[in-house]
């Protein structure tokens, strides 16, 4: 059986294809003014897989010296972030509304052979707030347990224009994307996933 942890929500084709269209015209916007880098994991330095970017007024960035946190520039071009797109603003507000507003959203690029390890949203002063995570592209497969790492996961598809909601008690649920299903969609001309995590960092 499925047992997903309390106050996860994942909402598949919350996102219609226009709309997701729509959305990926203004992520383009945001990758032309803050272009995706490489980050780097803390300490060993060792490149992720996944490209990233920002938007919004703090942005979540990772490299060797100075490790995982949030800051308001590009850590390349050292430019502010641009802003979070009012429809993913009006998305929050669907399914979130009742919190503030979000001051991140993490751009994650995902090619064919990219992944991203278990882990916990956890640099966020508000641990409150919900973690709001949209999917584009090709399909993904994702994976989620609970707040400690050895806990029991489950494992489902995600795919474009799909919706994940991490509150409440699985606010803290390690996750990760286990790998891509390349080819599945035709969204992105180039092929691969985007997903966009928005995110409140202070409370
Ligand atoms: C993340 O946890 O930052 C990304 C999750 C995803 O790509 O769906
Ligand atoms: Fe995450």
């Amino acid at each position: 059986m499925l047992v997903l942890p309390k106050g996860f929500r994942h909402i598949p084709g919350f996102l219609d294809r226009d709309r997701q269209e729509a959305l990926v015209e203004e992520i383009r916007a945001v990758v032309a003014a803050a272009p995706l880098y490489r980050p780097a994991m803390p300490k060993t330095g060792k490149d992720l897989s996944v490209r990233m970017t920002n938007c919004g007024t703090l942005g979540w960035v990772t490299d060797k010296a100075l490790g995982y946190r949030y800051q308001p520039q590009h850590p390349v071009s050292q430019e502010p972030w641009p802003a979070i797109p009012q429809s993913l603003l009006d998305l929050w507000q669907t399914v979130a509304g009742a919190y503030k507003p979000p001051q991140a959203c993490l751009v994650n690029f995902y090619a064919e052979t990219a992944r991203m390890g278990l882990h916990q949203d956890k640099d966020e002063q508000d641990l409150q707030t919900p973690v709001v995570s949209v999917s584009l592209g090709d399909a993904c497969l994702f994976r989620v347990g609970g707040r400690e790492r050895n806990d029991r996961t489950v494992s489902f598809k995600l795919s474009s224009g799909d919706i994940v909601v991490l509150g409440g008690e699985s606010r803290l649920a390690f996750h990760g994307v286990d790998r891509i299903y390349p080819a599945t969609s035709t969204l992105l001309k180039n092929g691969g996933r985007i997903n966009l995590t928005l995110r409140r960092v202070t409370p």
